[in-house]
């Protein structure tokens, strides 16, 4: 834009009556907006908002494992993660062993766990759980050659499971109490391992995962099998018993993501299909 001399002196003549009005003003009282301003300005930072400290056991992909930067990851985190922004409250992940990580919960050292976690009647006595936000069933893995047809067929075989899981649950059910032949493993990783090295000759464990080591380990040579006498499971975020604020909290994130599509697009993500096209958490799809 160019000015002609007038003009530019118009301006100038405009800036400088709104530099004397400026100092004119300095002598005056200080107006409130000036007053006003430095406050909000200045203002003391507003307390850190409390980062909610969540503990998973992140060795079981695809709901929570470490990448190779050594940062948390999966559904189970990306779930909690929307859920928590909707919520307006500050998550921060901390892996925690499996073994241990309730204990973890029960003495405040984790505000929350979510890590997989069925919704049990035995666990509901010790803490809470949020509404469910994922349907689970536990699933058999074997080897490719194996004969192993059905769950009852675990009978007479050494069977590995993660310590303390509803996997470990059920094959205590069908093995025993005192049975010798359940090999418990602090990890399912560590679990199906052992199942490739011929240790045990199944491992039960959430179908999610199972199918996830067996597509992603070929070299393993495993197959699944299905049985539907396991009971259907649901995760749900775990609290300590009593804290109905941060509960209430969760709820309405994870009710807010399942709304408005956040939800299905996680879901989609990491199974390819939405929910309702695998095993599904809305109700009114149900058999
Ligand atoms: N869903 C099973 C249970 O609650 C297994 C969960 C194991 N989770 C994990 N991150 N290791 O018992």
């Amino acid at each position: 834009m160019k000015f002609t001399t007038r003009q530019f002196l118009k301006t100038a003549g405009l800036f400088g009556a709104g530099l004397l009005l400026a100092a004119c003003g300095k002598k005056e009282p200080p107006p409130a907006p000036a007053a006003a301003a430095p406050a909000s300005a200045a203002a003391p930072a507003p307390a850190p908002a409390k980062v909610y400290v969540v503990g998973t056991d992140a060795a079981y992909a695809p709901f929570e494992s470490q990448n190779e930067k050594g940062e948390i990851v999966g559904f189970d985190i990306d779930v909690l993660k929307a859920a928590a922004a909707k919520a307006d409250i500050e998550v921060k992940f901390v892996n925690t062993p499996w073994e241990g990580i309730f204990n973890a919960l029960g003495q405040g050292d984790r505000d929350m766990v979510v890590s997989s976690v069925t919704i049990t009647d035995e666990r509901k006595q010790t803490m809470d759980f949020s509404t469910p936000y994922f349907d689970a069933v536990q699933l058999i893995a074997v080897k490719e050659n194996s004969k192993v047809a059905k769950f009852d067929d675990l009978k007479k075989l050494k069977v590995g499971v993660q310590t303390g899981t509803t996997g470990d649950e059920a094959v205590t059910k069908l093995l025993g109490k005192t049975s010798t032949a359940i090999k418990r493993f602090e990890s399912t990783p560590l679990a199906l391992k052992e199942l490739e090295s011929g240790g045990v000759d199944a491992v039960v464990a959430d179908n999610g995962v199972v199918i996830h080591y067996v597509a992603n380990n070929p070299g393993s040579k495993f197959k699944t099998v299905a049985d539907k006498s396991f009971a259907p499971e649901q995760y749900g975020v775990a609290l300590k018993k009593g804290n109905a604020e941060l509960l209430a909290k969760v709820n309405q994130g994870l009710a807010d993501i399942k709304a408005d599509g956040t939800y299905d697009k996680i879901f989609a993500q990491y199974f390819g299909a939405p929910p309702a096209a695998a095993a599904a958490p809305a109700p009114a799809a149900s058999k």
